[in-house]
């Protein structure tokens, strides 16, 4: 069938449309039409093909999808080894890094390098044959990796086609970089893989592994995973000269390049953007474990060479281990508010990061029986953030045969109730809910901080209250006396005060905090938020119905379900008209959009800032401005960090306002 030349153009500009909003979207987050309007978009093209399937082009967006499972992946090997890096862990280590460099290129002047972080996911290689992506594998053992070219293709971060002249000058072209998973999206996804019933990730670098490593490509294709290009692998290309500008092409080319890449000269330079990383590391949304410093001009690194697997020109700077080794001397087993039975891995105290750690979670029996962990093993442990320390490896060939192995309890450890684990889920539970440990880990939750907040009552006290039958479930909490609290162990007159006035400013807490305190399984900060802004009032909340609850974005069926069965159960019913009683205001909820000195104003960013553009993107927003992608007469501000580009000229073209940081952060404090 021929093709009308109007349709052939209409699916040419299709194409490069859509094309622009998945670089505005996955590549600068920045998104300008709405989802429902993408979808439009996509249907059209997917139309055309379906009527005229010869006009179908390589590069098409539609051809990101559907491609059918395999079997297993094929093995791919590597043109160039794709090499791993030798690390440091302190400014001593770098200088000597530094002095083998200057050595072996025979200096004595400060070395140019780039700085990158050091991202936490897995590395690939994408091959590029004339302009358009054709293969795509993992890094495996470095000769040889798994060919994910399918996989990747889902991945919206990376082009399919790149420019005409990059592929008339470089008819093969070999990118390097890393697959990773925000942690917002990754929290995001685990939300939905319990939804689902399936075991969550640990991590977003298992996670973003996982999602990669899927024979069915339309399984990679539902999960968030973003691609950061960090470098070319052949280094005979004439024009690219040093790092930073295969950065700076790779940038031009639509990947995604992390933004704080940095070109500075000498270890002093060096050390100071360490430690500027080390401080903005736990405000980005992915994982990073260290820095990565290159020798900056690629004709020094081919001088340099490589040594045992690593290339003399480039050294990983980590950040302080979170990772030790330390023998497991018990194994329990806590119950949770839920009567979720957590095995949980009592060691040797270690100290991690700065932190003594001697607990481990172990999460549930198929974690547990994954790790193969016994009493008296030695272990591998980590500890990243805030997040409870884990059991990564079990160190087997340190066993002696003196170890133990321990089962899952048939019966609570708290109430003695036989324990059950549902068909389907990983967890083990008690189901007795007036279980003492569940009422004092329910009493609480009730009381931390994302809750009612009442300060003072920690682990101890709840389970003082509990032991002593001053409290049955939380809302006995507001019948309290000083009487009843004075022969408490601990308890003096000052305290026992102390308590019943923090109960007593707990009474007006908002909304999603009692959402939060009431504990319904699966409703934490994210949910009782959504709960709190769809419903406005307790009452609407208390009465709603399954249906209604669907309805509303971001709570899924279980969610849905469990909000029901909460408020259907005569106890829960009973301890909130007791909360009720005893003065508790349940005040109505509504979202408040906050006035400031830049309320309703339109604002477009550019260039380097001190943290991520998403951070200032938040900041504009939760101050009732909007941001754009792109300078018109509309924008109100252009907030300009260093190497600002061609917005910077547009907006002094257009006379838009152009502030910096500083005056940024003066504005706002107006
Ligand atoms: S360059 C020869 N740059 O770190 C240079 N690697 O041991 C090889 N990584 O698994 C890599 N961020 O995936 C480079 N900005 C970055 C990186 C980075 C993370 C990973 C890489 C590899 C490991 C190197």
């Amino acid at each position: 069938m021929s093709i009308p030349a109007k349709v052939k153009e209409q699916y040419i500009s299709l194409i490069e449309e859509i094309k622009h909003h998945d670089h505005m979207y996955y590549v600068l987050d920045r998104p300008e039409i709405t989802d429902a309007e993408y979808d439009q978009l996509f249907d059209r093209l997917l139309k055309i093909e379906e009527e005229y399937p010869g006009i179908i082009v390589p590069d098409s967006p539609s051809q990101r999808v559907g491609a059918e499972p395999s079997r297993a992946f094929k093995s791919i090997t590597h043109r160039m080894r794709m090499l791993s890096l030798q690390k440091v862990i302190s400014p001593e280590e770098f200088i000597d890094f530094d002095r083998r460099v200057k050595e072996g290129l025979g200096v004595v002047s400060d070395i140019a390098y780039t700085v990158e972080p050091k991202l936490d996911g897995l590395a690939v290689e994408l091959i590029y044959e004339n302009g358009l992506f054709t293969t795509g594998s993992t890094r495996g053992d470095g000769t040889k990796g798994e060919d994910v070219t399918q996989n990747l293709k889902t991945i919206r971060a990376i082009p399919i086609k790149l420019s005409d002249e990059t592929a008339h000058k470089y008819p093969l072209l070999e990118i390097r970089g890393e697959v990773i998973i925000r942690k917002s999206s990754f929290e995001r996804l685990n939300r939905k893989m319990l939804e689902q019933n399936f075991s969550p990730f640990a991590n977003p670098r298992n996670a973003a592994a996982g999602s990669l490593r899927q024979l069915d490509p339309r399984v990679t294709a539902s999960r968030p995973l973003i691609f950061y290009a960090y470098g070319i692998s052949s280094v005979d290309l004439p024009a690219l000269e040093t790092q930073f500008k295969a950065m700076q092409f790779l940038k031009a080319e639509g990947f995604l390049v992390n933004e704080f890449v940095e070109l500075v000269a000498g270890t002093e330079a060096v050390k100071n953007r360490f430690e500027k990383l080390a401080e903005i590391r736990p405000r980005l949304d992915y994982e990073i474990d260290g820095m990565v410093v290159k020798v900056n001009e690629f004709k020094e690194q081919v001088r340099l060479g490589e040594i045992s697997r690593a290339p003399r020109w480039a050294i990983a700077w980590k950040f302080a281990a979170e990772e030790a080794e330390t023998k497991v001397e018990e194994i329990i087993f806590s119950v949770g508010r839920t009567g979720v039975i957590t095995p949980v891995a009592k060691l040797k105290p270690v100290r991690v990061s700065g932190v003594t750690v001697s607990n481990a979670s172990l999460h549930n029996e198929d974690e547990m029986t994954a790790l193969d962990l016994m009493i008296g093993d030695f272990v591998i442990i980590r500890r990243a953030g805030d997040v409870i320390p884990e059991v990564v490896e079990v160190l087997k060939e340190k066993r002696t045969g003196e170890e133990v192995r321990v089962a899952m309890p048939q019966v609570c450890p708290s109430c003695g109730t036989r324990t059950i684990r549902p068909e389907g889920e990983a967890a083990h539970r008690c189901l007795n809910s007036a279980c003492p440990a569940q009422v004092i880990e329910r009493l609480f939750h009730f009381a931390s901080k994302e809750a009612m907040d009442i300060e003072g009552l920690g682990g101890k006290l709840a389970a003082q209250l509990v032991e002593s039958n001053l409290v049955k479930d939380p809302s006995d909490l507001y019948s309290l006396t000083k009487d009843a609290l004075l022969p408490l162990e601990l308890m003096g007159d000052k305290r026992a005060q102390n308590l019943l006035n923090a109960l007593e400013s707990s009474k007006k807490r908002p909304l999603p905090n009692i959402i939060v305190a009431l504990g319904i399984f699966g409703v934490g900060e994210t949910a009782a938020r959504i709960l709190a802004e769809s419903y406005g009032t307790f009452d609407k909340l208390y009465n709603s119905s399954l249906d209604e609850l669907m309805t509303i974005e971001g709570i899924g069926p279980v969610i849905a379900q469990s909000v029901i069965d909460y408020f259907a159960n005569p106890g829960n019913r009973k301890m909130i008209s007791k909360m009720e009683t005893a003065g508790v205001e349940f005040p109505p909820y509504q979202i408040k959009r906050q006035k400031s000195a830049i309320s309703g104003k339109v604002f477009v960013i550019t260039g380097t800032l001190s943290a991520p553009r998403d951070t200032f993107k938040a900041i504009i927003e939760t101050a009732g401005a909007k941001v754009s992608g792109s300078i018109s007469s509309k924008t109100d501000y252009l907030l300009a960090g260093t190497d600002a580009g061609s917005k910077l000229e547009k907006a002094k073209g257009l006379g838009v306002k152009i502030i910096s940081e500083e005056e940024f952060n003066r504005l706002l404090k107006n």
